[in-house]
């Protein structure tokens, strides 16, 4: 028989081969940097122009940053803050190399979620964060999931858990406990009587009131993304936010992130990009409430398929009970039944020589029409083996592998992006 002794020296067991590993792998040293791009990937990937009008136009004006040469000679090579000082500069054909923002709004937010595990999530936050910063957006990613994939791959691998989706919720508990006992209070003088909430010593002593907005929000490697981590601790928030609701069962638990996010300047950012962790509860509902777009990932397997139709049923069904919130919140703070501006469903590791792959895609437009999106993200190579901690496509060098692979893999991850940019566009074009 096995109890959870058991069950915990299983885990230790497992924790100190995970720790060898580590050492073995990883060394403070070893920090995630970001590569320069050449002028063959700046030209045609990334300003999408002809790669020797930009060497002329750069070669005739030295006041604008003229990369470096490296030991094969050839190519100049471009840092991204150099990439996005030449995008502000430079007009091409009278064009401006900025991409678009609808003037005046905030930042637009997109949730990638669905509860199957390895439906490839994080590997479509990352690729979409870093396709949308070489387009020259300004990003902030934020991990929804204990298991920390995308800080991970983001370079982040030592976070203190009250600076995560459970820190911003237990500050976020505090200080709409506060406002309601202020409301009961003024409640109060004029006659009736209503009871103040108390919280235990054990939240209020955190010290998370005393936070700010933006020391949740850390940097990368990639000098225009930033993230707001997860760790493994903050597992934790699933029975934390139990009890938590149960202290104040008035506190609309939901819309924690959302409400933290509407405290950032509208212009801090272009794009907020969640990877959401593999099951429904409190990180996930706060997820797709703070979103404006939905973009389900899913693999092209049948069972995929079947999971996917039942994590939309479940969303469904656990958005339909947040109804019940629409009494207690004050008018104009949030908009109950929660509408997203667009919902698609992505397929990835896809291969197009698969006739199951093809049959099941067709499947899925039969089923779900147009909220299918046009192009499916290809299975590569390129990102099966770039280990335990992700590398975007983007970020490997073209020189470190078969050519042809990283361009296949880059069109498709780039494909799927100018369709999520033009979704989140027309999107962020509607909002208030
Ligand atoms: N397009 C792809 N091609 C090849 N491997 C992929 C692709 N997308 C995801 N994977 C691999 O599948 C696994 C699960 O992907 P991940 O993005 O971590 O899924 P999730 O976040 O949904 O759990 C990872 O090992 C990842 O490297
Ligand atoms: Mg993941």
């Amino acid at each position: 028989m096995f109890t959870h002794t058991d069950l915990a020296k299983m885990q230790a067991q497992s924790l100190r081969m995970q720790g060898a590993i580590r050492k073995q792998t990883y060394s403070p040293e070893m920090e995630k940097t970001l590569r320069r791009f050449s002028s063959w990937e700046v030209g045609e990937l990334i300003f999408k122009v002809n790669q020797s009008t930009l060497r002329g136009r750069l070669a005739a004006d030295p006041s604008l940053p003229q990369g470096q040469v490296e030991e094969d000679g050839r190519q100049r090579w471009y840092s991204l803050e150099e990439i996005n000082q030449i995008r502000r500069r430079l007009k091409v054909n009278r064009q401006s190399l900025m991409p678009p923002r609808p003037a005046g709004k905030r930042a637009i937010r997109a949730a990638i979620a669905n509860f199957k595990g390895g439906a490839g999530k994080s590997t479509v936050a990352l690729h979409f964060a870093h396709a949308a910063a070489l387009d020259g957006y300004r990003v902030l990613c934020v991990d929804f999931d204990p298991q920390a994939t995308l800080s991970h791959s983001m370079g982040l691998s030592d976070v203190d858990e009250e600076f995560t989706v459970w820190g911003v919720m237990a500050r976020d508990l505090i200080q709409q406990t506060e406002a309601m006992n202020a409301t009961t209070a003024q409640g109060a003088e004029s006659g009736t009587t209503l009871p103040q909430r108390r919280l235990p010593s054990a939240i209020t002593d955190m010290g998370l009131a005393d936070l700010r907005v933006t020391d949740f929000i850390k940097p990368t490697s990639w000098p225009t993304i930033d993230i707001l981590p997860s760790c493994a601790n903050a597992a934790f928030v699933e029975f934390a936010s139990a009890q938590y609701r149960h202290l104040n069962p008035e506190w609309s638990f939901f819309a924690a992130v959302s409400r933290y996010l509407d405290q950032l300047p509208a212009d801090a950012y272009d794009m907020i990009i969640f990877d959401c962790p593999p099951a429904i509860g409190y990180q996930s509902m706060n997820a797709v409430f703070a979103a404006d777009v939905l973009y389900i990932p899913s693999g092209p397997g049948y069972w995929e398929y079947d999971s996917t139709t039942s994590f939309i049923g479940q969303l469904s069904e656990a958005l339909e009970d947040l109804a019940r919130f629409k009494q207690g919140v004050p008018a104009g703070t949030m908009s109950l039944p929660k509408a997203f501006a667009d919902v698609r469903f992505l397929l990835t590791r896809f291969e197009p020589n698969n006739e199951l792959h093809r049959a099941m895609q067709s499947a899925f437009v039969k089923v779900f029409e147009d909220r299918v999106t046009e192009h499916p993200i290809e299975m590569t190579r390129a990102v099966e083996q770039s280990g335990r901690f992700l590398s975007s496509i983007y970020e490997i060098d073209y020189r470190d592998m078969t050519r042809e692979t990283w361009r296949r893999a880059r069109a498709s991850f780039d494909q799927a992006y100018a369709e999520f940019r033009g979704n989140l566009l027309a999107a962020w074009d509607g909002l208030e």
